[in-house]
């Protein structure tokens, strides 16, 4: 369904991804493994006694530079061929290699756990990653190592990567004091790597600690590989004395629960039932709680052991909600663009951390929602959401390298809009496939392309059609025509294709019933002159009058579909259209029923100059370098020489329905 520009995969360098508008979400898909959580079981299992089987581990950047980072210090890991399970030998301790230089990209749950474990290995070590990474803080983590005796440096701007970690005596034992209202991801690097101390440690949170279901997970998986930490509320942690990592010999990675977010969102906003599965009620994830958080909003939300479900309001829309979302941070952001789809104002409160990100999202979010006619109030730790009553029918979204912006932009495409992702690759972080995944649910609003050439029928045809089914019409030659008109108009000559293209793109045109009015004035009749066709088809052969007019041919594309004609209508314009036709008609057929036409208006005419006419336009339209008249291999030819308009429509009709 999306089409990539520049290339063809997102391996590929792709900078953007056009998502159709969408009618609707149903179906169900199996979910990647959790980023979290293969992260973290990565590196229990690179600490522990014995050898670890690790099954469904994510295949995501972040992983990946988790894995290239091991295989750097010395840890001996092996993937299954052509599955998402490895294999890791343990090393029962610290890091058997004493120097190395890491680089972890934007991989905040590499980073900050790693950076705590190297400090307990007793070597020399450079982390870096990504200028992004730079930018988010990590000083927490580092006076509480500090504190410990750890030898841990900046190599940048103080409080930040690029960190260097020295060999240094540890004091480890009594009291540690770590703050735990930037990120818990601080608290979590210290309490995995503690078990490298052997003594006795109490990690002491200070402030009110941030995304408590993510410190559910560490302390879950610790006791999976033999470390259970007592806990007292969720401000003391103590990892007992002695404590050591053992294998727990095979352990599964569960689906992740934010991506499963987009997933329920769509099923929420686009109908459903959607389901997910690989997370469920048995979840060890916090950020299985935004089925609630759905679920206050009037979603109707169906789980179990291992699969959620979604599937929208009974009364159609979201309903408005303030919400604190601590709790839930990443899977959150998936609420801010559900907001778009609410009854009313919505805010999302303490979501402070959202800052400090992959981007700050808040920020990003805010001139995003913006883009596609939200109001939107920004502040240090909430956002507010006023929906727009329509969104704005067409968006670029830039996604500042933060994969979860992309993914949740993908649902605005269920509100009839016409989405571009920009640099849709950054979903690589957490979901290669996630575009896939999308399309799968996602159910676009259809479009039926007539592509034919001149005089074959096409735009009759096509209006009959429109009306059996109830779809909009695009009568694309029009536009062309128009802009021939406003040329003639003005004695601007057809070939100064500056002016033709700025002529194109600020058309005043409006599409009245079967009337076409240009400035106001009804030129229905004006647009179909012999001088107004050929000149249409000359204008029509300037790439820059053509690009300016694809905007406005796509914002046709809306509920509850189209139909639409034209030369490219399912090479360019609409490639994904659901069904395409080739109408046409030998040269014969079609200067006689010109001829007819015209006599019938009884205007003068003559059927040789009319099929010489016809053979020009023919040859112009097919032989130009941009966008050519060609039949697609998927169309379905329609030769309409020896047919009525009637037979013609109801073969039309007949293949729309036919399920193929
Ligand atoms: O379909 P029509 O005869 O109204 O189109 C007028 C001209 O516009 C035609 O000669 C070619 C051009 N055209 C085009 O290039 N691409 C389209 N999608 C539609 C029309």
């Amino acid at each position: 369904m999306p089409g990539p520009g520049k290339g063809r995969t997102l391996e590929a360098i792709v900078e953007f991804l056009d998502l159709p508008p969408l009618l609707g979400a149903n179906g169900t898909v199996r979910l990647p493994g959790s980023k979290s959580i293969s992260n973290r079981i990565l590196l229990l299992a690179a600490l522990a006694d014995g050898v670890t089987d690790i099954r469904d581990l994510l295949e995501s950047d972040d992983v990946a530079r988790m894995l290239e980072a091991l295989a750097s210090l010395g840890i001996r890991w092996v993937r299954q061929e052509g599955r998402d399970d490895y294999q890791v030998q343990g090393v029962g301790g610290g890091f058997p290699v004493k120097a190395a230089d890491l680089f972890l990209g934007n991989a905040g749950t590499a980073f900050r756990p790693l950076t705590a474990a190297l400090a307990f290995s007793g070597g020399d070590y450079r982390l870096s990653g990504v200028p992004r990474m730079h930018e988010r803080p990590i000083g927490d983590l580092v006076d509480a190592l500090r504190q410990l005796g750890a030898q841990v440096t900046y190599l940048g701007e103080s409080g930040y990567p690029p960190l260097h970690v020295m060999p240094g005596t540890l004091t480890p034992g009594g009291v540690v004091r770590v703050r735990g209202d930037v990120s818990s991801q601080f608290l979590t690097a210290l309490l995995m790597a503690l078990p490298l101390a052997g003594v006795e440690t109490t990690v002491e949170v200070v402030g009110e600690l941030i995304s408590k279901p993510y410190i559910g997970i560490t302390l879950d998986l610790m006791a999976r590989f033999g470390v259970q930490v007592r806990r007292e509320g969720w401000r003391r942690f103590t990892v007992p004395g002695g404590a050591r990592y053992r294998s727990p010999g095979t352990i599964f990675v569960e689906g992740d629960a934010s991506s499963a977010s987009y997933f329920l969102a769509a099923g929420a906003i686009g109908g459903g039932p959607v389901r997910v599965e690989g997370v469920g009620r048995n979840s060890i994830q916090g950020d299985v709680r935004f089925a609630e958080a759905l679920e206050a909003l009037g979603v109707r939300i169906e789980m179990g052991d291992n699969w959620i479900e979604a599937r929208g309001p009974v009364q159609g829309k979201l309903k408005a909600f303030d919400l604190d979302l601590n709790h839930i941070p990443d899977a959150a952001m998936t609420l801010a663009v559900a907001a778009l789809f609410a009854d009313g104002p919505c805010r999302l409160r303490n979501i402070a951390s959202w800052r400090v990100k992959e981007t700050d999202r808040i920020s990003a979010m805010a001139i995003e929602l913006r883009k596609v006619g939200a109001r939107v109030e920004e502040g240090g730790d909430y956002l507010v959401v006023v929906p727009p009553p329509r969104l704005i029918s067409q968006a670029g979204i830039d996604t500042y390298d933060d994969h979860r912006m992309a993914m949740c932009f993908s649902l605005v495409s269920l509100g009839g809009v016409a989405v571009r992702i920009h640099d849709p690759k950054c979903v690589n972080k957490t979901f290669p496939t996630y575009f896939t995944a999308f399309s799968a649910v996602a159910t676009p609003v259809p479009v039926i392309a007539i592509d034919g050439p001149s005089a074959s029928g096409k735009g009759t045809v096509a209006a009959q059609v429109a009306d059996a089914l109830g779809f909009h019409c695009l009568d694309s030659g029009s536009l062309y025509r128009l802009v021939a008109l406003a040329a003639l108009r003005a004695d601007v000559a057809l070939e100064d294709e500056a002016w033709l293209a700025a002529a194109a793109s600020s058309l005043d045109v409006e599409f009245r019933g079967d009337r076409v009015l240009l400035g106001g004035e009804d030129v229905t009749a004006g647009i179909r002159t012999e001088d107004c066709s050929a000149g249409a088809s000359r204008v029509a052969t300037y790439p820059s009058v053509r690009e300016a007019l694809v905007r406005r041919q796509r914002d046709f594309r809306r509920p509850p579909g189209l139909v639409a004609d034209g030369r490219d209508m399912g090479s360019v314009i609409f490639p994904d259209a659901e069904k395409k036709f080739f109408l046409t008609a030998s040269v014969e057929a079609r200067a006689d029923r010109r001829y007819k036409q015209l006599i019938e208006k009884g205007l003068p005419a003559n059927i040789s100059d009319l099929s010489q006419e016809l053979r020009l336009r023919d040859e112009r339209d097919a032989n130009r370098p941009v966008a050519p008249l060609r039949k697609m291999p998927e169309a379905i030819l329609i030769d309409s020489s020896a047919m009525t308009v009637d037979e013609v429509v109801a073969e039309v009709l007949d293949r729309v329905r036919s399920p193929t």
